[in-house]
């Protein structure tokens, strides 16, 4: 699908940004629109007007200002990665780039805290505070190009927060423009506030509809010593989903706890061309289980107990990674999942999530709303955390976005999510393809009580308009 800017910018318009940026920072040429016009998401293509590349956030605060003056749209940009929309100009105009804000800025090691700029990339960040003994968990699977910025604005998980949580539970402070231009800091570098609204976790999560993050200040944890990784093959997916809230229930908090269905292990293995995992036929879905602390004898004991526990299961022989490579392997099947089930046509990704112990029936019923409307389906994710990415592949429609059949499907998909006590996105977003399902989860009340949210931040509704709602 490709869409010529709705909004035109005039000749005025880019000459006021060149000087502001410096002209090499504001971009018209084709290769350059193109490669803004599309983030991870589906199939989707919309081009921008302009991609502008500030470098502070004064200049953002002054690009904005010009863009509240004259109503023109401005999508702000992380890495690119992301799966529900966000970084789509679907109404073209100016994508804002935060690509230059790319310096790690302090590493307090006394209070245990980082001060960044949200265009560093997220593995790029925990490298280097992993330095200093430091650890900075949240960990999404795109986080060797995703950028931190881009965590913020979606809230983002990955395997570790099941043991660890998530970017929200992190974020102490940020430096944010506002769309008038304004720049503020939310909070205070401290590790307890209740000092009036709590306007940084406002932030957190809202998709660049109500600010550009600019500073983010983070807090870290000491970095735990060792690790241990297993791979547990299931002969029967449901069972898989079972077994996970019964390691919770018998006290054990693992440090990963994810779930790869055989198609997305054999899909991806072929992609990277990995024999690491050996595929037995009768294996419906794995278990990657890690856990980590500071006393080998004491991970290796709880290693041995999950394992025993999992007897009780039909399961296969279950397969340790016993160095750092193979782990390393191992994790490089799972991260790359969500690419390699895309090449080959799984277009259309969604982010349920469901109280833990319900995720064998949300299993069971997408398996059934498969046969029901005829797609074929690959569930992985966080099992641990009850958030399954359900990738969905029809013939001749790659993209739910303007999809009415894929939407009316997607509708039965959440109801039963919904009904399952969960909600529609656990970590990716709602932006542009999920907003036509807020009504399931949400009263008019809470819908209305955003959208005044959204106005009193941003009453001309320049900054990632047509995002949520
Ligand atoms: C993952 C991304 C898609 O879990 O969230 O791989
Ligand atoms: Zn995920």
């Amino acid at each position: 699908m490709e869409q010529t800017a709705a909004t035109g910018i005039t000749v005025q318009q880019l000459e006021q940004f060149r000087q502001i940026t410096g002209a090499q920072y504001v971009l018209t040429d084709e290769e350059t629109l193109n490669e803004h016009a599309h983030d991870q998401t589906e199939n989707l293509h919309f081009l921008p007007a302009v991609v502008i590349r500030p470098r502070t956030a004064e200049e953002i605060s002054a690009i904005l200002k010009i863009c509240n003056e004259y109503k023109i749209p401005v999508t702000p940009r992380g890495g690119g990665t992301g799966l529900s929309g966000g970084a789509l100009p679907q109404l073209g105009g100016v994508v804002l780039t935060t690509d230059r804000l790319n310096s790690i800025l302090e590493i307090d090691e006394r209070n245990l805290q980082v001060t960044t700029e949200p265009g560093v990339i997220t593995e790029v960040l925990q490298n280097a505070v992993k330095e200093k003994n430091l650890f900075y968990p949240p960990d999404p699977s795109s986080r060797g190009s995703c950028f931190i910025g881009g965590n913020i604005a979606e809230n983002s998980g990955g395997p570790k927060a099941v043991k660890y949580g998530v970017v929200k539970d992190y974020v102490l402070n940020l430096e944010v423009v506002l769309p008038n231009g304004d720049i503020i800091w939310t909070g205070c570098n401290v590790l307890k506030n209740s000092t009036g609204y709590n306007l940084t976790q406002l932030v957190v999560g809202s998709e660049g509809t109500l600010g550009i993050v600019t500073k983010i200040v983070l807090k870290l944890i000491p970095l735990p010593q060792y690790d241990l990784l297993m791979l547990v093959p299931f002969r029967n997916l449901e069972q898989a989903g079972e077994a996970v809230s019964a390691i919770f229930r018998a006290g054990f908090v693992p440090s990963a706890m994810e779930l790869m269905e055989i198609d997305a292990l054999k899909i991806v293995s072929k992609m990277v061309d990995s024999t690491a995992v050996p595929v037995t036929e009768d294996t419906a879905a794995h278990l990657i289980i890690e856990v980590d602390g500071n006393n080998m004898d004491v991970l290796m004991a709880e290693m041995e107990a999950i394992g025993n526990l999992l007897t009780q299961y039909d399961i296969g022989e279950i397969y340790f990674a016993d160095d750092a490579q193979q782990k390393a392997e191992l994790w490089k099947l799972r991260r790359r999942v969500a690419e390699a089930v895309k090449l080959i046509g799984y277009t259309i990704e969604e982010d349920t999530v469901v109280p833990r112990a319900e995720l064998p029936a949300l299993i069971r019923g997408v398996k059934q709303l498969g046969l029901k409307h005829d797609f074929e389906v690959v569930c992985y994710g966080h099992a641990g955390d009850g958030n399954l990415h359900i990738r969905i592949r029809k013939e001749g429609i790659p993209n739910s976005y303007g999809n009415e059949e894929m939407n009316g499907i997607l509708r039965e998909l959440f109801e039963l999510v919904k009904g399952l006590g969960g909600t529609i996105s656990g970590e990716h977003g709602i932006g542009l393809i999920q907003k036509g399902f807020m009504d399931i989860v949400f009263r008019d009340a809470n819908l209305h009580l955003m959208r005044q949210i959204k106005q009193a931040f941003d009453p001309n509704n320049i900054l990632n308009a047509g995002k949520i709602f």
